[in-house]
């Protein structure tokens, strides 16, 4: 996993009494943590590109947890705009790719298992949490529903940008967001994410038949 530096507002963030109190008086919460990080790091074992870097949090996660999802009001607006500022969007500014791109990548969750050779590219996945086009009947609920996107929401300049900055960075709209952060982790390049954003947002696409 590529890991990106904290910024130092995050940093000042989790150091601040108003995150460190309630974990302190909370002394059940931090001895099952203790307990459950200590059962992770015994049974997972590196193995191929899956290192045991991957059981390091990074700032934003560790407010989350800290927190229980529920960092104080004024902390989510300062992170999420760290977040954002994280966001990069293709240089010539085009955001739409090739649905039927988007819709491999969709299916496809490939990448990351320690049998997987390192480097990209990988899949998206995205039918793992979210119904998409309705020619797929398989697919998980942890996300909403994204069939009929663009005709809902409109298939214009906005909306692509949303799109592609919440598949870029899911947190900077929703901190304790649990969807991948795709764009930041490295997992997807500026290509794949434009493919992704065609299949919920091209009027052509199945997702808005
Ligand atoms: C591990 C589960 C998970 C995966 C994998 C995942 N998502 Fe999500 N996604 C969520 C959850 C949960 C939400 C709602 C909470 C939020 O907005 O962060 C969401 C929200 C979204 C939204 C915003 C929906 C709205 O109404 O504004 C979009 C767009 C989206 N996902 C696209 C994708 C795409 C494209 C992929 C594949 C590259 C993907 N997601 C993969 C869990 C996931």
């Amino acid at each position: 996993m590529i890991r990106s530096k904290i910024p130092l507002r995050t940093l000042a963030v989790l150091a601040s009494p108003a995150l460190l109190l309630p974990v302190a008086a909370a002394d059940d919460y931090r001895d099952y943590r203790a307990e459950a990080m200590a059962m992770v790091k015994r049974d997972f074992q590196a193995k191929g590109i899956a290192g045991l870097d991957r059981l390091e949090q990074d700032g934003v996660q560790a407010v989350c947890n800290r927190t229980g999802n529920h960092p104080p009001a004024d902390v989510v607006r300062r992170l999420e705009q760290d977040q954002m500022a994280s966001v990069r969007f293709p240089a010539d500014g085009k955001l739409m790719g090739d649905w039927k791109e988007g819709e491999k990548l969709a299916q496809n969750g490939r990448g990351f298992t320690w049998t997987d050779k390192p480097g990209l590219p990988v899949g998206g996945n995205c039918y793992n949490c979210h119904q998409i086009s309705p020619k797929e009947g398989s697919y998980g609920t942890v996300g909403p529903s994204l069939y009929l996107f663009g005709k809902k929401r409109g298939y214009g300049e906005d909306i692509q940008k949303y799109v592609y900055s919440k598949i870029y960075n899911a947190k900077a709209y929703n901190l304790c967001s649990e969807m991948p952060r795709f764009g930041y982790i490295g997992a997807l390049q500026e290509q794949q994410i434009r493919h992704l954003v065609a299949l919920l947002l091209d009027p052509e696409s199945p997702v808005n038949q």
